[in-house]
């Protein structure tokens, strides 16, 4: 029985950035009140994190990195009632309180309680529960998965139906519901509708996915990498463009394809210059142009503020504006009922220890998205 004790266990620590992540020995303290200390089955590498080794974007560090992930819950600290040892869990890079303004509100998402906009590492209680080598730790956005046992909030995590495939859900963390609510909640795309995508990683298929499924007659892809086009195509993408063999802007070029341009655009990069030519994909009146990538930290958007007058939406959103603990269970669920699906959203998968393999292959745009197996 391991409640109450340490855990020492094997962790791919982020000493620092543009250096690989070592696997070391990492020390788990035990679960304080109000939180669950959980056993990690399989956890998804997603663009962010690779950002942050690149250190493209900031956080504390050192760290264990990570945060969509599959587990089970080993221990539970007091007052916890949402979860119990044994149940099948997903990891919330958003928690939910249900007490903040923003949990209480009927499309608020972003809980008070987040570590993501300016991320501390730490828990709520300003400490770390991970130790190496007599170092501090910290956590990533209240989640932490590329280790074998991790500690997070009760209001992070959320149980899931005991039939889920555990190697596969823990994308459901995160990609799925950021891809999806991207479409059919911040979007809210329309049968019929011709939508524009940039970036055809892991988050644009998704989206792909979701601007199909919900009746886009036309699906352009954007993307640099061309081996990203066959795969894209038998996920929904009709046209493809490449903007480095292109003559003109490639927003020029969607709006000539079009027309006016296109109904809805999303930008899956994470780029300011794809973000702006993303906007001016988007035609005038009524197009709206949705940002789920994450820009490099400190940099500005600047355009045209015509674009706007003319009565374009620009919007973005968190985990596709999902209530963290409410829907991501619902969405295993409709997975589970085949309503919706997520295999061709994993390409790879790796053992836990080859994680630097990964991340490789994923930084040479290889992979679209790999899953880590514990
Ligand atoms: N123009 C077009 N496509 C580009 C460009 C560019 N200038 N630069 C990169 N790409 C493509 C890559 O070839 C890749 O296919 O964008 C895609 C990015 O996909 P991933 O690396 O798989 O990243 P993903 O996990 O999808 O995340 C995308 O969303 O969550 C955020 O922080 C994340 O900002 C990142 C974005
Ligand atoms: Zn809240």
């Amino acid at each position: 029985d391991t409640a109450n004790k340490v855990i020492l266990c094997r962790a791919a620590i982020a000493w620092r950035a543009n250096a690989p992540l070592s696997i070391e020995l990492l020390e788990v303290d035990p679960p304080k009140a109000c939180e669950v200390r959980i056993k990690i089955l399989s956890s998804g590498i997603c663009g962010t994190d690779l950002h942050i080794l690149e250190g493209r974007n900031k956080v504390p560090l050192p760290a264990v990195l990570g945060h969509e992930g599959a587990g089970i819950i080993e221990s539970v600290g007091e007052g916890v009632t949402s979860v119990k040892p044994g149940d099948k869990v997903l990891m919330l890079p958003l928690p939910e309180c249900r007490e903040c303004c923003f949990c209480l509100h009927p499309k608020g998402n972003v809980c008070v309680k987040e570590d993501v906009l300016s991320p501390t590492g730490l828990m709520l209680d300003g400490t770390s529960r991970f130790t190496c080598k007599a170092q501090k730790i910290h956590h990533l956005f209240g989640t932490s998965t590329f280790t074998e046992y991790t500690v997070v909030h009760e209001i992070a995590v959320v149980k899931i139906d005991d039939a889920s495939p555990m190697n596969k859900v823990c994308i459901i963390s995160c990609e799925v519901p950021t891809g999806f609510g991207a479409v059919f909640n911040t979007a809210k795309v329309t049968p019929g509708s011709t939508c524009v995508v940039f970036g055809l990683g892991g988050i644009g298929s998704a989206i792909v996915m979701a601007c199909k499924a919900s009746g886009a007659c036309r699906i352009i892809g954007v993307d640099i990498n061309e081996k990203k086009f066959p795969r894209a195509r038998a996920l929904g993408v009709t046209d493809f463009l490449n903007p480095r063999n292109l003559k003109k802007p490639v927003q020029q070029v969607v709006v000539e394809m079009t027309g006016f341009g296109a109904d809805f655009a999303f930008e899956a990069i994470g780029l300011i210059d794809t973000m702006v030519a993303a906007l001016e994909s988007c035609r005038r009146s009524y197009g709206v142009c949705v940002i789920m990538g994450v820009a490099p930290n400190r940099e500005q958007l600047s355009f045209d503020p015509q674009l706007i007058n003319s009565g374009r939406t620009l919007k973005g959103g968190f985990l596709g504006e999902y209530k963290s603990r409410d829907c991501i269970p619902k969405l295993v669920t409709d997975y589970l009922q085949k309503k919706i699906n997520i295999d061709p959203l994993i390409t790879h998968t790796f053992h836990f220890e080859r994680i630097n393999n990964a991340f490789e292959k994923l930084g040479k745009g290889k992979i679209i998205r790999c899953v880590l197996l514990f």
